[in-house]
C-alpha cells in the first residue's frame, strides 16, 4: 500500500504541502489586523476546544494534511491571543516578523548543525555576525561576545551562572544577589536554577519611579557583608515588565565597580531601543554592565524562540559553560570562530540566528530603528491622550514605550478603585480591537499599555484610546450618583 505521507516525501508531495501551508500562512498574516485581539474570549471557549483535542495515543495511521491544517488555521490558532497582531498592547508584545519565519523554515529544512563551529563554519559565522550586531547596538566593544538562546529567561539564567562562576568560590551558597522588587521573576528563577536558595535573592525596594533604590541596595549589601555573606551580582532592569522603568544604570555601574559585584542588566524588553537616540539616552550606562540580556523576539520583532545574552568578556562565558569530551570535534582557538556549545548551555540546537540575520539583511537595520522610534512616538502620544481622560492618573510615565495608568475616583477605597480599574480593563478588552493587561503596583491595580509590535501604528493606538475613553464613560455613567 502506498502511504499518504511517507517519511521522505517526493518533490511533488513536499511542494503541495508547502504550497497549502504557505497559502494559509499568507491569508492568516493578511487578516491579522481584522482578527479579534483576544481569540480566547470567543463563545466556543478556547479551554473547551483544548479539552476536545486531548489525544492520549499517537495515531498509527496517516492523516491527510487538509484537515490538520484546517484544525490549526480555523480552530486552534484563532482560539488564542492575537499577540502577533497590531492590537496586542499587553504584557510585552512578541514579534512574528515574516522574513524570520521564512528563515526558520529554511533552517529547519536544511537542518545544519550550528552548535559547534566545525560542522557548519559559514552558517555559524552568520549567527556570530548577529551577536556582533547586537553587541554594537548596546555599545559594547568589538571584543564582546555572547549567544542566542530561546528567550530572556534562559539568557538571564546563563548570566547568573557566569557571574556565580566569576565572583564566587565553588562552594557558593554564601553568595547573595540583588534585584529590585520590579525585576522580572525570571531572575529569581535563574537564581534558583543556578543553585541559590530563594533566601539568597535580595529584593531591593524601588522608588516612586519604580527604579531600584540605590540607598537600599547599598545598605543591604553592607548588612550582608557584615553578616558574612558574599554579595556578587546586581541585576538591573532596562525596562521592567510592570511599568517600563529603567534603573539608574550609571549609578549601578559605579556601585558595582566599587563593590566588586557583577552588574547584569535585564534589557529583554527595553534593550533594542538602544538602536534609537532617545532609547540610548533613556538607558544611559547600559554598555557598562558586565552582561546584558536582549530579546530579539521582543524588540527586534522576531518570532518566539530568540533571546540573547551578551557579555563584555566572552572568556567568562567559556569559563562557566565549557565542558569537553573526547567524541566531540576540535574546538576553535580563534576568537572569530565561535563554538556556541562552549559558551552556552546547549549542544544540539536550532539555527535561530538565521531568522535575525535574514530579516536584518532583507530589511536593513534602519527599518528596525525607525519602527522602534515610531513606538517611542506612539507611547508619548498615547500617554498624553490618556492623561486627558477625566479621572485618569498616569502611574508610570513612558521611559520607553510602556506606561501605566489608573482611573481614580475621589473618596473611593483602594479596593473599590482596584475593582473599577479591573472593570475598565475588561470593558476595553471586550471591544476586541486591542488587548491590554494590568498589574499590581504595591497594592494598587494599574493598567499598562506596552507598544512594541512592528504592526502597531497610530491607527491602532487611536482605537485603544477611543476604547479607553468609551469604557471610562460607561463606568462613569454606571457609577451610583450621590
Ligand atoms: C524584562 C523581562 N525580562 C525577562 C523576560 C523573560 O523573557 P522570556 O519570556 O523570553 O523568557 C521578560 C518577558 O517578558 C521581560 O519582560
Amino acid at each position: 500500500m502506498t502511504r499518504a505521507f511517507p517519511l521522505e516525501p517526493s518533490d511533488e508531495e513536499l511542494r503541495r504541502l508547502l504550497d497549502d501551508a504557505v497559502r494559509r500562512v499568507a491569508l492568516h498574516i493578511g487578516s491579522l489586523s481584522s482578527q479579534p485581539a483576544d481569540g480566547t474570549a470567543g463563545a466556543e471557549g478556547a479551554g473547551a476546544l483544548a479539552r476536545s483535542l486531548i489525544e492520549r495515543e499517537a495515531p498509527e495511521d496517516p492523516t491527510p494534511a487538509g484537515p490538520l491544517l484546517d484544525l490549526l488555521f480555523e480552530k486552534a490558532i484563532p482560539a488564542s491571543f492575537n499577540n502577533a497582531g497590531p492590537g496586542f498592547l499587553a504584557y510585552v508584545p512578541g514579534g512574528g516578523q515574516p522574513y524570520a519565519a521564512v528563515a526558520d523554515l529554511i533552517s529547519s529544512a536544511v537542518n545544519r548543525y550550528v552548535g559547534v563551529f566545525a560542522p557548519a563554519p559559514a552558517l555559524v559565522q552568520l549567527e556570530t555576525n548577529v551577536i556582533r550586531w547586537l553587541a554594537r547596538a548596546v555599545g559594547y566593544p568589538e571584543s564582546a561576545g555572547g549567544f542566542l538562546t530561546s528567550g530572556g529567561s534562559l539568557a538571564n539564567f546563563s548570566a547568573v551562572v557566569a557571574a556565580r562562576h566569576e565572583k564566587l568560590p565553588e562552594n557558593f551558597l554564601k553568595g547573595t544577589l540583588y534585584v529590585s522588587d520590579q525585576g522580572h521573576h525570571c531572575i529569581r528563577k535563574a537564581a534558583l536554577l543556578a543553585g541559590f536558595p530563594d533566601a539568597n535573592v535580595r529584593e531591593i525596594p524601588s522608588d516612586a519611579a519604580f527604579r531600584m533604590r540605590l540607598d537600599a541596595l547599598a545598605n543591604r549589601v553592607a548588612a550582608d557583608r557584615a553578616e558574612g555573606f558574599t554579595p556578587f551580582l546586581v541585576a538591573a532592569s532596562a525596562g521592567t515588565v510592570n511599568t517600563g522603568a529603567v534603573d539608574d544604570l550609571d549609578a549601578l555601574a559605579d556601585f558595582a565597580g566599587r563593590e566588586n559585584l557583577w552588574l547584569h542588566t535585564d534589557a529583554a524588553y527595553g534593550g533594542f531601543f538602544a538602536l534609537t537616540s532617545r532609547g540610548r539616552a533613556a538607558m544611559s550606562g547600559l554598555q557598562r554592565a558586565d552582561s546584558i540580556v536582549l530579546d530579539p523576539h521582543k524588540g527586534l520583532f522576531m518570532p518566539y524562540g530568540t533571546g540573547s545574552l551578551l557579555v563584555k568578556d566572552p572568556a567568562a562565558l567559556r569559563r562557566s559553560h565549557s565542558v569537553r569530551a573526547h567524541y566531540m570535534p576540535g574546538m576553535q582557538d580563534d576568537p572569530d570562530c565561535v563554538d556556541f556549545c562552549e559558551i552556552s548551555p546547549e549542544l544540539s540546537r536550532n539555527f535561530r540566528g538565521l531568522a535575525v540575520w535574514l530579516a536584518v539583511k532583507l530589511c536593513g537595520l534602519a527599518a528596525f530603528r525607525a519602527s522602534l522610534d515610531e513606538k517611542l512616538d506612539l507611547a508619548r502620544e498615547a500617554v498624553e491622550a490618556v492623561r486627558e481622560i477625566p479621572g485618569m492618573t498616569i502611574v508610570a510615565e513612558p521611559e520607553l514605550s510602556l506606561f501605566a495608568f489608573r482611573l481614580t475616583v475621589p473618596g473611593a477605597s483602594r479596593a473599590e478603585t482596584n475593582r473599577l480599574n479591573r472593570d475598565l480593563l475588561d470593558r476595553v478588552n471586550a471591544r476586541q480591537r486591542v488587548f491590554l493587561t494590568g498589574t499590581l503596583l504595591g497594592e494598587d491595580f494599574a493598567i499598562r499599555m506596552c507598544i512594541l509590535s512592528f504592526r502597531t501604528h497610530a491607527d491602532r493606538v487611536h482605537m485603544a484610546l477611543e476604547d479607553l475613553r468609551g469604557a471610562a464613560q460607561e463606568i462613569a455613567h454606571a457609577a451610583p450618583k450621590e
